[in-house]
């Protein structure tokens, strides 16, 4: 796969691990880093050969402490819309993700690394890791999503506190709420990730597709057409060669090899 500047990407063994790589700046979000994880998740969107990806910060400090600050002071604004809107497309492409999508979140992650975290499918937080939506204390509010996934995440109440005080919190918090699923030690982190990575790929891969699938779609539906949907993408899986094998295996009483197929 390509090489790009401020991201690296490695594929091992179907894990996919994106590491945002500006350290020096927290691995703020600039707006070069941002074209390249767009093109970065469009390759990833063509290729098979990932079957999970997890995304995490360079350095020991920050998954991501936000959009840049730098980048943002001088704009007007239409320039801020548009930057807004280009952090949301890109964002909704990693929520849109065939395959499931896990943040490794290693440090800060503030403003639009708070939002990158829950655009992800599934967040394990180091203890060191800290959360927060601190735009108001810049002038301005949460611009990659964080308005609307924060309180789908933790609920209105608590993700309006958030908002309208821009606290930090622990990654302890962050569990209690509902903001992350896991901690982990900060040696351990990647590993979790890793491990929690080879289980979801263990598994038959297009019924975790469409299971990610029917849970995005039918949060935006209303309960009777979301289940309407899951019967829909439920009556699917019958068509794959891995709803054969694993319900063969269950009756042999076996361990079932699933192919993907
Ligand atoms: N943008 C640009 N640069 C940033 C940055 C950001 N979001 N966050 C940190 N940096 C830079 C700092 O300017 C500093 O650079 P220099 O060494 O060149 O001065 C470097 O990263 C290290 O940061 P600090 O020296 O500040 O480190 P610290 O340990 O003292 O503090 C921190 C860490 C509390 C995370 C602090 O850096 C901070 O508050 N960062 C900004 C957090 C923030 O407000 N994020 C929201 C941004 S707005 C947004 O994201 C909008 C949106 O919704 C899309």
């Amino acid at each position: 796969m390509k090489q790009y500047e401020n991201i690296l990407f490695e594929n091992n063994a179907g894990i996919g691990v994106i590491t945002l790589n500006r350290p020096k700046a927290l691995n703020a979000l600039n707006y070069n880093m941002m074209k390249e994880l767009d093109d970065l998740l469009d390759n990833i969107a063509q290729d098979d050969t990932v079957k999970v990806v997890i995304i995490t910060g360079a350095g020991e400090k920050a998954f991501v402490a936000g959009a840049d600050i730098t980048e943002m002071q001088p704009l007007s604004a239409l320039e801020g819309r548009k930057w807004g809107q280009f952090g949301q497309q890109v964002f909704a492409k990693i929520e849109n993700l065939a395959q499931p999508v896990i943040a490794a979140v290693n440090g800060f992650a503030l403003g639009g690394g708070c939002e990158l975290a829950m655009a992800c499918d599934l967040r394990i937080a180091s203890d060191n890791a800290k959360f927060g939506q601190p735009e108001v204390t810049l002038g301005i509010l949460p611009g990659f999503g964080g308005t609307q996934r924060l309180p789908r995440l933790v609920g209105k109440g608590r993700a309006k506190e958030l908002i309208f005080t821009g606290d930090i919190i622990d990654a302890g918090e962050a569990c209690r709420i509902g903001l992350v699923n896991k901690v982990t030690t900060a040696a351990e982190l990647l590993d979790a990730a890793k491990a929690l990575a080879a289980k979801i790929i263990s598994r038959a891969e297009t019924a975790v597709r469409l299971s990610k699938a029917a849970v995005n779609e039918g949060m935006d539906m209303d309960l009777d057409s979301g289940i309407a949907y899951e019967a829909e993408v439920f009556g699917l899986c019958f068509a794959t060669k891995d709803q054969k094998e694993g319900m063969a295996a269950f009756v042999e009483k076996r361990k079932a090899n699933f192919t993907g197929q």
